[in-house]
């Protein structure tokens, strides 16, 4: 783990429930060695006085834009540009939204737009708050951005006696989050280098006849953002996808493919040179035995088409001789631990990532939630990636992956 020696830390303040929590991340954030300056909204001064994290932080807590004293010594700008990171926690559904629209009405919000810093957002609020189509918009909008870095928010009980997702993660959870982000910088840029990762992403199209398929509801999004992030960990990334509307990250060498033959025969033109594979993709498991060169006209009243099993490329790579570290997807509507339990055993795989996918959740979502399942000299490992950005996720996720290549 790195520390924060020397780095000039923004911890900024909002009026949730959980500012409590933030004096403690206060104190672990100076531990680690880093300057830090409080922020405070006039709402979060309701919830604690700024003499706690003046205290705390041996600083002035700032609070005011409009501040003659501050301006005269440190103006708004300067501090924008003294960050090298600005935390808010909790960051309020009403914040966010703000920062979310490039609003600048207070000293916290006007900062946000001032710096060019990494941002890192820990929500804290009520579930309905968190899963209100508004915050949702307003998250995935500054989750696009790419010095954007999400934490939380955790699942649990509630201040207000609710169940669900929306508690501010615990300050060690957003420690970590924040060390994280220089990881990225300063080592995780390195930790697959010289490593080639090769990632299936989408769904596969079956062809019925010249006008007709068999397809399934797969996005691509989360193969994509694990694209991204296994580049940004310095790998060499190849990505056999199907048909997506998704923009290929800029350094991921593409391979595009229409069904599961297709993805099949290239994954296997390609497999040799990855040390890596991980299978996201949505493969149709049957295809129709025949293909009609013509529209299928519409004359009958019953239409039987008959359909053959693809072969399974994930189980067929696992399988090769000096096989890639490979990690399976597990996409399942009900007993998801248990399926994906035994298609990690099934598959002889290295890892599985298990999610759940019906009614609002999984495929085309920008938010996700990773169940990973792998064994350790025969004893199971279990870690949850909760509730999050697919981005985020994808990050976690090829930590996990390079941690445990390394260990195979
Ligand atoms: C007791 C109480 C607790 C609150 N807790 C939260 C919370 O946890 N999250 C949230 O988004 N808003 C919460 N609010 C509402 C915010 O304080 C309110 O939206 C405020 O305008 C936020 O301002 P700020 O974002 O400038 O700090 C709470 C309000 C009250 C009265």
């Amino acid at each position: 783990m790195s520390t924060l020696n020397n780095k000039k830390i923004i911890l900024a303040v909002t009026g949730g429930i959980a500012v409590y929590k933030s004096a403690i991340l206060l104190r672990l954030l100076i531990k680690q060695g880093a300057e830090v300056r409080v922020v405070m909204t006039e709402s979060a001064k309701e919830f604690v006085t700024p003499l706690t994290f003046q205290a705390l932080s041996g600083n002035v807590v700032r609070s005011e834009l409009f501040d003659q004293d501050a301006e005269a010594g440190m103006g708004h700008i300067e501090l924008a540009q003294w960050a090298d990171q600005i935390i808010i926690a909790p960051a309020t559904a009403n914040t966010i939204a703000k920062i979310s629209y490039g609003m600048a009405d207070n000293l916290l919000t006007t900062l946000c737009l001032a710096t060019r810093a990494p941002l890192l957002i820990a929500p804290a609020m009520n579930q309905k708050m968190w899963h209100h189509p508004t915050t949702q918009k307003n998250i995935k909008k500054l989750s696009a951005q790419s010095s954007v870095f999400l934490c939380g928010p955790a699942q649990g009980e509630q201040a207000c006696g609710d169940t669900g997702f929306g508690r501010m993660e615990e300050p060690q959870t957003i420690l970590e989050s924040c060390l994280d982000c220089w990881c990225e910088d300063n080592q995780q840029s390195v930790v697959l280098k010289g490593k080639t990762v090769l990632i299936t992403a989408g769904p596969t199209i079956e062809d019925i006849d010249p006008v007709r398929y068999i397809s399934n509801r797969s996005s691509g999004k989360m193969g994509y953002a694990i694209a991204r992030a296994a580049l940004d960990s310095g790998a060499r990334v190849i990505l056999v996808s199907g048909p997506v509307h998704i923009e290929v990250p800029q350094g991921v060498e593409i391979h595009q493919v229409r069904s599961a033959q297709k993805m099949h025969k290239k994954v296997f033109s390609l497999v040799e040179q990855a040390d890596i594979f991980i299978a996201t993709a949505a493969v149709a498991d049957y295809r129709p035995i025949t293909k009609n060169h013509e529209k299928i006209k519409k004359t009958n009243d019953r239409l039987n088409i008959e359909f053959v099993k693809n072969l399974d490329i994930l189980s067929a790579v696992s399988s090769i001789e000096n096989k890639p570290f490979c990690v399976g997807f597990a996409a399942e509507t009900n007993q998801m631990k248990s399926y994906a339990i035994d298609k990690l055993k099934r598959k002889n795989l290295d890892m599985i990532v298990a999610n759940q996918v019906g009614d609002d959740k999984g495929f085309e979502k920008d938010d996700n939630e990773l169940s990973l399942y792998w064994f350790k000299e025969n004893d199971l490992q279990e870690k949850i990636l909760p509730f999050s950005s697919k981005k985020n996720l994808a990050r976690q996720l090829i930590k996990e992956i390079s941690f445990n290549f390394k260990d195979s």
